[in-house]
């Protein structure tokens, strides 16, 4: 046994759930009617109704108590100060940094030079671009960027183009392209004219297959496109952590923008990272964004752990992770603007914490992250709904809800609903009929869906995650179960292409490979 699971406020936690596992929550409504505002907690625009949990003041007393022993304050403290909390890698994890005003930041290693000295060319660059004065190689004005990019180099500046679409100029388009499939590429392109047409080449190591395949194809493309002796090269920029290999590709050195070690790729949006998004809504909304993730760290970094909306939200979920077995966790933001927004929050979590030994290496006899999926109501509600409800696995809900000016009110009353469903069930004699009911879910209320509340509803989950982290005693900056795959497409690719494969080959691949081959001869 760890000494996690054989601590006091685990057990204490452990004993609490035996004891409560027949709780409906319904009932702890009846008892307390002051609980939908005991069990809710604000901060900015955010309003968390965490009440259709199976908890009581106990329950949080006792998951606070998990925190104090996991010295959650302490480990907040570590990392705003810069320390190598991502051990493995000896590395700070310091995007707090990237969306900080203050002119020196941490009290060691300041690194606030670097991060104001590319916001302002950042804004230098939006500004060129949306007054027409960035111009290609035969001098026609920028008129679409397509970000190259994968994985943290991708799915933030991506959903956040979504969220905000409303505010973006309609001048100029942003366009995402991830897949290592040519047909991503093909899809973004129809339709541009490659005059206009930029590129911004993303990718924090400037190795990742897929982001270098696209640049190139891409590059190709505005060859084959542009009048003879063009420079394709004027039609690209970078963000990088390493400047050599984007300008090694022909990518000139003021048109790269520069990420750092102390940055992971899912942390890495509030960077040049998020350049699409400043050219899409202005660099004063990217800059309003920012404001939003700093008031949350703020609160984080300040705020009492037993009133801090970071903490709370983390420790409801290891509630449920850990001690009620649910292996899964849904988010089903009520806004189609937000439909990218479980995409996001599946690398932010699942790469974060998908972890199976703790901090020095020992493998840990408790869950870690949950499988996070889910996708956009009312649309969700159409497909796997049935399952939320009547199903056999127990899978709390992350509803997302914006207030906004009442004009989606009916996207409301369907969120409601369903939490209420969930909650409540239904009872009637027809088995197939009936619902069981004391189902959890979490309502998360934005005021509107503007940059400042995104702001802070994503570094509200970026703290969640580094939570429930230090709580598994796991570190939450490192992906190094994502490099064998890697490595062994690498690999395998001359065999697809008719050569040998690897000595090391198993026989399913082996025959596979083989058949795929004789499918190509046909
Ligand atoms: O494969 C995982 C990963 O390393 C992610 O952590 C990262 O966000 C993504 O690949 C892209 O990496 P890069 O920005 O270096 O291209």
């Amino acid at each position: 046994m760890s000494t996690l699971t054989l601590s006091p406020a685990w057990r204490a936690l452990a004993a609490h759930r035996a004891e409560t596992a027949g709780t409906r929550i319904g009932d702890l409504f009846a008892q307390d009617p002051q609980r939908a505002a005991r069990c809710s907690i604000e901060f900015g625009e955010l309003f968390l109704d965490y009440s259709r949990h199976p908890v009581t003041p106990e329950t949080m007393r006792r998951l606070l108590a998990l925190a104090d022993q996991a010295r959650v304050a302490d480990w907040i403290a570590r990392m705003f100060a810069g320390e190598p909390i991502n051990n493995t890698e000896n590395r700070p994890a310091l995007h707090v940094a990237l969306r900080s005003d203050r002119s020196s930041f941490p009290e060691t290693g300041n690194v606030m030079p670097q991060v104001r000295e590319v916001r302002a060319r950042m804004r230098a660059t939006v500004e060129q671009a949306r007054s027409g004065q960035l111009k290609g190689a035969t001098g026609k004005p920028a008129q679409c960027f397509v970000n190259l990019g994968i994985g943290g180099s991708d799915l933030g500046p991506r959903m956040i183009c979504r969220a905000l679409r409303s505010r973006a100029d309609p001048k100029l388009q942003v366009r995402f392209v991830a897949n290592l499939d040519p047909s991503d590429l093909e899809a973004a392109l129809e339709g541009l004219d490659a005059q206009t047409t930029f590129f911004i080449v993303t990718s924090k190591t400037f190795t990742t297959a897929e982001t270098l395949d696209n640049a190139r194809r891409a590059r190709a493309w505005l060859e084959a496109a542009l009048p003879a002796g063009a420079d394709a090269g004027a039609h690209f920029f970078a963000v990088t952590a390493s400047p050599d290999r984007a300008v090694d590709f022909g990518i000139a050195a003021q048109r790269v923008f520069p990420l750092w070690d102390w940055v992971g790729g899912r942390y890495s949006v509030w960077s040049a990272v998020g350049l699409p998004v400043a050219l899409a809504i202005g660099m004063d909304g990217f800059e309003a964004l920012l404001e939003g993730a700093r008031d949350m760290d703020a609160h984080f970094h300040t705020a009492p752990l037993d009133r801090n909306l970071p903490v709370i939200f983390a420790l409801l979920s290891i509630w449920q992770v850990n001690f009620c077995d649910a292996q899964t966790q849904a988010v089903i933001p009520y806004a189609e603007d937000l439909r990218e927004l479980p995409a996001y929050l599946q690398q932010l979590e699942m790469e974060s914490n998908g972890k199976r030994v703790d901090r020095d290496g020992r493998e840990v006899d408790y869950a870690t992250a949950p499988v996070v999926w889910g996708a956009s109501g009312t649309s969700s509600q159409h497909s796997f709904h049935q399952l939320l409800h009547q199903g056999t696995h127990r899978i709390p809900v992350d509803f997302l809800l914006v207030a906004g000016d009442g004009e989606r009110t009916e996207l409301a009353a369907n969120a409601l609903a369903q939490a209420t469903a969930l909650m409540n069930g239904a009872d009637t004699d027809e088995p197939h009929r009936a619902l069981p009911g004391n189902r959890p879910s979490s309502i998360i209320l934005l005021e509107r869906l503007s940059p400042q509340a995104l702001g802070q509803l994503l570094a509200l989950y970026e703290h969640k995650v580094f939570v429930q982290g230090v709580i598994w005693n796991i570190n939450s900056f490192d992906q190094w179960g994502v490099e064998l795959g890697k490595n062994l497409a690498r690999a395998l690719l001359p065999a697809l292409r008719g050569e040998e494969p690897p000595a090391q080959t198993d026989a399913a691949t082996r025959a596979l490979i083989e058949r795929i081959r004789r499918l190509h001869q046909t």
